[in-house]
């Protein structure tokens, strides 16, 4: 009963934003075919769908309608319908993309158009997977330790261009598009040894911090292995925020890495000095 009026909740949800859409997106409508992934971790398949679009959609206003029109019990996460809450991914005509952020006339109508979950994570229910590895992953990267205030009023001074440096990181919404694409998580299935581009995102944000005092860099070598990564910039490529993941991003940290633990003259400081001399650890 409870699965029945929560079936029912979700196809009206669906519904009315695929209306709300619809009212907004103009009258030229066709019928266009989906080509749909059902099924569960045990088993799944393609199915068809078809429902008429008009000018304007997004992918995801297609599946809400389908959802009310044909599949009321069709699992598909989201959230916001602006590309701003990460809850829609999914792999469009192959591509990993936001489903609302996919205007249906960017795509070829010749042939049924395929939307299918994440292949990098565990498929929960159609197109709902499972990201929480990302979430436990986080966890293990250590936090932002800013230095003591440089003023007695609690204040920090920080130079413009650090400060800047980071912002490109902070517009990560966390849709994990990146991840999904990394071939050593999609292929290798290495998502408890590999931290994986978001990640290394969160990660560099926090080591590039102006005010951070931690050391990430052992962490990346030995603990999220960043040498698992050989820059194929395919995560650069679906971000949908743009963010440069492998130039801004990972390839700095790479540098990062390879100063402190691979060069000959800072092992040799290291060595004399027992400690690690630009090292907030004790
Ligand atoms: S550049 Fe590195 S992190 Fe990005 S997809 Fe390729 S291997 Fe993965
Ligand atoms: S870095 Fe880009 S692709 Fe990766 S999770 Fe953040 S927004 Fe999504
Ligand atoms: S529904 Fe929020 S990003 Fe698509």
């Amino acid at each position: 009963m409870a699965s029945e009026t929560l079936a029912r909740d979700v196809a009206g949800s669906g519904a009315r934003a695929a209306a709300r859409s619809n009212q907004s997106a103009g009258s030229t409508a066709r019928s266009l075919t989906f080509r749909i992934w059902r099924g569960d971790a045990a088993a799944g398949h393609f199915e068809d769908y078809h429902t008429q679009v008009s000018d304007g959609m997004v992918v995801l206003d297609a599946v809400h309608q389908i959802q009310s029109e044909s599949a009321n019990d069709l699992a598909v996460r989201w959230n916001c319908k602006a590309g701003k809450c990460g809850s829609c991914s999914a792999e469009i005509n192959g591509m990993p993309r936001l489903m609302c952020m996919t205007r249906l006339n960017q795509l070829d109508h010749e042939k049924p158009i395929t939307v299918e979950p994440m292949r990098a994570f565990p498929l929960m229910r159609d197109l709902v997977t499972d990201v929480s590895s990302n979430f436990r992953q986080k966890k293990n990267i250590r936090p932002f330790t800013p230095r003591p205030p440089d003023a007695p009023d609690g204040t920090w001074r920080m130079a413009q261009t650090d400060v800047d440096r980071v912002q490109e990181f902070r517009k990560c919404i966390e849709c994990f598009l990146c991840q999904d694409v990394c071939h050593v998580l999609r292929d290798h299935h290495l998502h408890d040894e590999f931290v994986g581009p978001r990640l290394l995102v969160h990660a560099a944000q926090l080591e590039m911090h102006p005010l951070d005092v931690i050391d990430r860099t052992g962490d990346l070598k030995d603990k999220h292995n960043i040498g698992y990564c050989n820059i194929t910039k395919c995560c650069t490529k679906v971000c949908p925020e743009n963010i440069t993941i492998t130039d801004n991003a990972i390839i700095p940290l790479k540098e990062r890495v390879a100063d402190k633990h691979y060069d000959p003259l800072h092992m040799l400081l290291k060595l004399f000095h027992h400690k690690d001399p630009g090292s907030a650890e004790s």
